[in-house]
């Protein structure tokens, strides 16, 4: 079976997850090719998304599509793989696996987003999976969530879901059933119903008021933030950083703040998303089942209905 596996992932995480599955695959006689569009020129820079996965995507039977939660969704780059996806013929398999990692807190409805464009684009889901990683807006305060995650916790899971891929895909084409309800797994509490209703930039200008901002009497010229960012924002005019991409907006990943080395860009996290994020806060409570492939087994079922009560 031939596989193609794209992901965007500015802080590596999904791609980490990526990488796993593709040797998993690989080493159960599956042709895999991995893409990696983070930090893509042509695909950030000359906004040719489309065009860029036509000519390099290969024929292939499942298509696999990987990115990060940002605010309970699936992230806006990551949902513009599958929209520009062309509909399934002799070189574009009609059967899919959406995958996500995100922070541990809530994966709310990035799933469901990700298995709808699948649909859209006339594809089946077969399964799903949710991967719980370090949330990276913690990386600079003084409580971590997830730190080191994901790690070898994740490896079972990760080789559970290809070997359920090729129990799936053995099957007769009209045994291959549609599975998408099943990543409607997150109950309509007011908190969750409040990420279903706020979109992704709506989410930005609250948390992050003021964005990104460089102060350019600190900064040594190194270049760093403009090799990290994952859309390409940024490019070095005069030995200084200068926004000029014309396409693409900041997603507030904060890579550019955290790999810094003159500490020249600041990235405020308002108060209360610090303390929403926060241990101490009565919002902070851990997604159950923390990484899961959905739709969920009998046994995985009760297991997360104990947690659940906990
Ligand atoms: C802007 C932003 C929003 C995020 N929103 C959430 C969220 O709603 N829930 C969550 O559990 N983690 C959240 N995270 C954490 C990421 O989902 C997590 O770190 C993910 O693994 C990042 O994937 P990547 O390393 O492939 O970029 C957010 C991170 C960022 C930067
Ligand atoms: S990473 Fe910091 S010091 Fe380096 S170019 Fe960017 S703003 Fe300047
Ligand atoms: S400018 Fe910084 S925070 Fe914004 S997308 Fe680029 S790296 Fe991420």
């Amino acid at each position: 079976m031939k596989v193609a596996i794209i992901v965007f992932s500015p802080s590596g995480h999904t791609l980490k997850v990526a990488k796993i599955m593709e040797k998993s695959m690989t080493s159960k006689d599956m042709q895999v090719q991995l893409l990696d569009i983070t930090r893509n020129e042509k695909i950030f820079r000359e906004n040719k998304m489309e065009q860029y996965l036509k000519e390099k995507i290969e024929p292939h039977d499942l298509i696999c599509v990987g990115g990060p939660v940002y605010a309970g969704h699936f992230e806006g780059n990551a949902k513009n793989i599958i929209k520009t996806l062309p509909y399934p013929d002799k070189k574009w398999g009609a059967l899919a696996v959406p995958f996500v990692t995100y922070g541990g807190l809530h994966s709310i409805i990035a799933l469901k987003e990700a298995g709808n464009l699948f649909h859209k684009s006339k594809r089946m889901n077969i399964l799903g999976m949710k991967i719980a990683a370090f949330h990276t807006l913690t990386k600079t305060l003084a409580f971590k969530i997830n730190e080191n995650k994901p790690g070898k916790e994740a490896l079972h899971i990760i080789e559970e879901l290809v070997e359920r891929i090729i129990e799936i895909t053995n099957r007769d084409f009209s045994e291959i059933k549609d599975i998408q309800k099943s990543f409607d797994y997150t109950p309509f509490t007011s908190e969750k119903f409040g990420c279903r209703l706020l979109g992704q930039r709506v989410f930005r200008k609250i948390v992050f008021p003021k964005g990104v901002e460089i102060d350019y009497d600190k900064c040594n010229g190194c270049g760093l933030c403009t090799e990290r960012c994952p859309v390409n924002l940024y490019e070095m005019i005069d030995g200084k950083p200068q926004k000029t991409n014309p396409y693409f907006e900041c997603i507030c990943c904060a890579e550019c703040y955290h790999n810094c080395p003159a500490n020249a860009i600041s990235f405020d996290l308002t108060r209360p998303e610090r303390h929403h994020l926060s241990p101490k806060s009565k919002h902070h409570k851990m997604e159950s089942s923390q990484s899961a492939i959905y739709p969920l087994q009998d046994a995985d079922l009760s297991n997360d209905k104990i947690l659940e009560v906990d």
